[in-house]
Formats: C-alpha cells, structure tokens, sequence
C-alpha cells in the first residue's frame, strides 16, 4: 500500500459546530460491552504504523481507545514474526483491541479465539482495507461486495466471543463503490449478528484514499442502528471531529493520518469536545521527550536492525513540518544504528527546543 503523508488542516469541514451547541455526551465515557473507554476519540489501525509503541503513546497522549494493526485469520499465518509480533501486548492498557481480517467464517471463528486467548480483549473485523493484497484474496473493503458473507463473518466472531465476554465490531468503508454505498444495510446486518460498535470510514474501496470523505453516509448508519458508530476519514483538527460528529450524530470519532507525528491532537480533540477548550501544541522540548520514549519501545519490540528501518517514518512525520526538516529526515534514513539515529535527533531537536 502506498505510505500517504499525514493530512494537512486543509480538507473541506462540514458547518462548524457554535459554541455552546457541544451535547453533553460528547465529553462522557463511551461504554463497549464491559469496558468503558475514557472519552470519544479513538486511533485508527494502520498497518505498519500503529504497532504497540504507537498505541502506547497515543493512550497516554489522549486517545481513548486504540485498534492494533490488522492480523491475518489464516491459521497458516500465525507463527510469522510480523503476525506474532503483532499480537503481542505486553503491559497494554486494556481493552486491548485487536483488528481480524479474513473470509472464511472458520478462520474468523479460529482468529477471535486465539486472539482473545493471547491477550485481546475486544475483536475488529476489518472491512475496509482497500490495499489489493487484501482485497483480491476477497477480505478487507472487497466483503463490502457480499452482504451476507459480512453477515456470518460477524456471527462468527461473536459466537467465538460470547464465552470471553468480548464485544466484536467491525470497521468498513462508506461502500465499495459510489454507486454502492451499502454500509447502512451491512450495519444493520451486523448489528443483528451481535457487533457491538461499528466504524465507518467516509470513503468507498473505489476511492482508496484520494477525493474527501464524505459524511452523510455515517449519519445514516448513525440513524440505521442503536450500537455506537464512530466517524473516521480525514478529521485532523478539534473543530473538524466537533463539526463530523454534528454532522453524523456519531458516538465518537477515529482519527488516523492526522495524527502522524503529532499523537497529541488526540488529548486536544478529547478537550476541546469535553469542555471547548484548544490546548496549545507541546513545545519541542516535550514532544521530543514523548519521542525518544516512543523510539525507545520502538527499538526494544522490533530490536535494533528492523526497528532503526521502521523508526525512520516515524521521525519523518515528526519532523517534516519543520524548518530544516526535509533535509534532516534525508539525513536521519541514511542512519544505520539505534545510537547514531537518537544522537542526530538529539542534535536537531536541541536547538529548536532551545529557541522555543
Ligand atoms: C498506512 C495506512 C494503513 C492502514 N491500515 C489499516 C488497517 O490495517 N486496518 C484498517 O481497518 N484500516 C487501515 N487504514 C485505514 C485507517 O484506519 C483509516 O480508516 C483511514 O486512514 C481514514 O482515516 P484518516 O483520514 O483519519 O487517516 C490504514 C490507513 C493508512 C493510511
């Protein structure tokens, strides 16, 4: 899949939300199955991205629940590094949620268990990957295409559910193609199969991750069913996830490219829908303290060869917005070792911090 740069201010806002039109609700916990997440701003699984470090920082930054990267229901799969390691949550802050794609009924089944028996204690099913690695095998956003298959994925995961207590939600795209926007009808058949919360992206498969979303079709999900339906595409401010989740009537929003190398906007869009207030951005001093920890846990999951690679996007996101950034990101990708890349971080960022 294509890496897409983290979204910029500039995507189209459905009408701003006047002060003191912000409901009550907007500031309270939002209860999934027999967990009560903090508030209504949630972190997106992306692959590759949200890893465990990922969701460690952005929990503590705000974020009131947060999905792993997608794992594979094909049991032959299991025992790889990458799927391992992906299911792996070592002192995680419950509930851990943990996202499943697949298209066999059995192979989700199998998957909620050996999930639920590792750690997770809430199941997603991911119905709005559009990557072609995923969808050719006929999962991720392309099950959008068959609605009862949907249907007995979600049966499935329940049943295998219900003896762990574990709510099972499912997250999918607007639908799969513009002419197709049956996310309406595959929440409501979900909802009848048991799910417990569903997500809706405002993009159709067919539109990857170009044009807008759009949000009228979350409303009517929202209007479809009483289970809690969470917005997500392209929030990237307070104001935005306020005006989305007035626009939808939404329980709550997820945000994922926005907050790529800045995990803080979820603890300000959780302020500002609680209470109308805008924390200002960290300084670098602080961001760059909640980096080297992020970096830190990075390099102890994935040990020093892969994790200097995959720390290396990570800087990038932090850093592009910067004076001087672009050319010190080109620098930092040449850097081979754990040491070199904190000490060149160290060296870039005191400066910045210093003049702050
Ligand atoms: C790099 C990348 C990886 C993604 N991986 C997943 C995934 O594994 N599962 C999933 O359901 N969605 C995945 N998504 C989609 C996001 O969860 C989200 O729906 C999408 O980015 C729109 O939200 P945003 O505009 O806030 O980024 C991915 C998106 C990106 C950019």
């Amino acid at each position: 899949m294509p890496f897409p740069s983290p979204r910029s201010e500039t995507s189209a806002a459905p009408a701003a939300v006047a002060d003191g039109a912000r409901p009550a609700a907007w500031g309270a916990p939002l209860q999934l199955g027999r967990f009560v997440l903090p508030n209504r701003v949630f972190a997106a699984p992306m692959a590759g991205v949200t890893d465990r470090p990922y969701r460690r920082l952005a929990r503590q930054l705000g974020a009131g629940y947060c999905v792993s990267e997608m794992v594979t229901s094909r049991p032959e799969l299991r025992d790889t590094l990458k799927t391992s390691r992906r299911a792996n949550h070592d002192g995680e802050a419950a509930p851990v949620a943990v996202q499943i794609v697949g298209t066999e009924p059995d192979d989700i089944a199998a998957a909620t268990r050996y999930n639920l028996e590792r750690g997770a204690h809430v199941i997603d099913i991911n119905m709005g990957c559009p990557a072609k690695k995923v969808c050719n095998r006929w999962a991720g956003s392309a099950l959008m295409q068959d609605e009862d298959l949907a249907a007995r994925l979600v049966e499935a995961a329940v049943a295998a559910a219900r003896p762990f207590d574990a709510p099972v939600t499912l997250k999918m795209r607007a639908g799969w193609c513009d002419a197709a926007r049956n996310a309406p009808r595959i929440a409501r058949l979900a909802e009848a199969a048991g799910a417990a919360m569903l997500v809706v992206h405002g993009r159709t498969r067919e539109q990857g991750y170009g044009g807008e979303a759009e949000y009228d079709t979350i409303a009517e999900v929202k209007r479809r069913v009483s289970v809690p339906v969470v917005a997500n595409g392209d929030i990237d401010s307070p104001h935005k996830a306020a005006a989305v989740l007035h626009a939808t009537g939404a329980d709550a929003v997820m945000i994922g490219r926005a907050a790529l190398g800045r995990p803080w906007l979820f603890g300000q869009v959780a302020r500002f829908l609680a209470d109308g207030a805008l924390p200002a951005d960290p300084p670098p001093a602080q961001w760059g303290e909640w980096l080297f920890d992020h970096l830190d846990d990075h390099y102890a999951l994935y040990g020093e060869a892969v994790g200097v690679r995959s720390a290396r996007k990570h800087v990038g996101w932090y850093v592009e917005r910067l004076p001087g950034g672009i050319a010190f990101r080109r620098q930092f990708n040449t850097l081979g070792s754990a040491a070199e890349q904190l000490a060149a971080l160290r060296d870039f960022l005191d400066p910045l911090a210093a003049a702050a």
